[in-house]
């Protein structure tokens, strides 16, 4: 999970990295009165940054200064909303203004390749570090670190002596460095990224930025649901998770319902195919049910597609393996029965396609049980088709397979 810049300071400030004062606002007057307070403080310039889980913020005119409250509510409100690299603007951090004399660059992350820890330093910092790797790869260093042994005092002088921090900074960014790794371990970071690390005139070294990545696997033992992005979580995707689906919103008209995430992939590449015949029909999701396609599972999985409301029909692509397809034929059953229960109208074509693992079972299953709704059909690209055509038209129609 990746952390918004405002969430990465908090936890730096938790674990002594030193950090400006700052403050997140969500509104152009919040950022206003957070300015005004600091005013009152003495601290009278300011910078306001688009929290967006994206690089390069500062090159799309997302961090400014600011020099009075008036100043912070339209820098505020001309970076709220804005779009960088796809993401919409919801939040600014309101920080106060540093003077810098020098930029670093320090990071802790994973290093997957060598089966270790690995730290970049470099005295280049403030600007991407691809492009320092480009126009100066000497002043870059990497220093592996064994888990076992970590980044005490020496080691964190060792890494930014090898990024040729100067000396005048090398003790300040030494202790920077030996917090940022406690951080990186408590909170099962995989990246933590700080550029620029600075130093100001009166020879202190701060964190001006922050890039943390948590590691989802430790989710047992951390709490990451603090960190959630309710902002930018689909409402749908939102509900899908509670329910332990793992589902994604798409923006096209037919909904998806597979077993197995690879042919969910190749079920949304084909109805997108087929869908090019009906005026560019596409997928509206991909919803892997996984393995066991209980009742319950199906249930959840129909009720999530269905309360898209540009969901036009769905198909429910199911290849048996473990799991035969008489079970998911009586999961479909007891699904839509399930439904009723809770008080779902399910008036959408669903278009079903079983195959594999005791797939006439399944059919003869559905075929029995005569649902006006659910429509067979033998082939995946035959079901894609008819799913597509049926969102195509809107209307379904006198139910082939029943
Ligand atoms: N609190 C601050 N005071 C003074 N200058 C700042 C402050 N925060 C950022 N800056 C300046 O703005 C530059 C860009 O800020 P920052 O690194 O946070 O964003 P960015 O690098 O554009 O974003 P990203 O790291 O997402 O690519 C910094 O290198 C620094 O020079
Ligand atoms: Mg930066």
């Amino acid at each position: 999970m990746d952390l918004f810049e405002y969430q990465a300071k908090e936890l730096f400030a938790e674990y002594g990295v030193p950090v400006p004062k700052d403050k997140v606002a969500n509104t152009a007057d919040e950022a206003r009165q957070i300015a005004a307070a600091y005013a009152a403080e003495g601290i009278s310039k300011v910078v306001v940054k688009a929290q967006v889980k994206a690089g390069g913020r500062g090159k799309a005119g997302g961090v400014k200064l600011a020099d009075s409250p008036d100043d912070t509510q339209e820098k505020a409100g001309k970076i709220l909303g804005m779009d960088i690299k796809g993401h919409t603007v919801h939040r600014v951090l309101i920080a106060e203004a540093t003077d810098i004399e020098s930029e670093y660059y320090l990071s802790f992350l994973l290093d997957r390749a060598n089966r270790t820890f690995l730290s970049i330093c470099s005295v280049e910092g403030g600007v991407e570090i691809e492009e320092v790797a480009h126009t100066n790869p000497d002043s870059i260093a990497r220093i592996p670190i064994s888990p076992l042994t970590g980044v005490d005092h020496a080691k964190a002088l060792e890494i930014v002596r090898a990024g040729r921090i100067p000396a005048e900074a090398q003790e300040g960014a030494a202790i920077l460095a030996e917090r940022l790794w406690a951080m990186f371990v408590d909170e099962d970071a995989t990246l933590a990224e700080v550029n620029p690390v600075v130093l100001t005139p009166d020879g202190k070294v701060l964190a001006l930025d922050g890039k943390v990545t948590l590691d989802d696997n430790a989710g047992f033992r951390q709490d990451l649901a603090k960190f959630a992005d309710l902002a930018s979580t689909d409402p749908l995707e939102a509900k899908a998770k509670e329910k332990h689906l793992n589902y994604v919103k798409l923006e096209g008209d037919v909904g998806i319902i597979g077993n197995g995430a690879g042919l969910v992939m190749s079920t949304l590449d084909v109805v997108a195919y087929a869908g090019e015949e009906f005026g560019g029909i596409r997928p509206a999701n991909f919803l892997d049910i996984g393995g066991g396609a209980s009742a319950e599972v199906m249930a959840n999985g129909l009720e999530i597609v269905l309360s898209d409301p540009a969901v036009k029909s769905v198909f429910v692509n199911v290849f048996g393996g473990i799991t035969a397809c008489d079970a998911v034929a009586n999961g479909i059953v007891s699904a839509l029965a399930l439904l009723g229960e809770r008080g779902e109208t399910v008036d959408r074509p669903i278009v079903v396609r079983l195959d594999g693992n005791k797939a006439a079972e399944g059919r003869q299953i559905l075929h029995d049980a005569a649902l006006t709704i659910v429509e067979q059909q033998d082939t995946m690209d035959g079901a894609a088709r008819r799913a597509a055509e049926l969102a195509g038209t809107g209307s379904a129609r006198t139910p082939k397979g029943a």
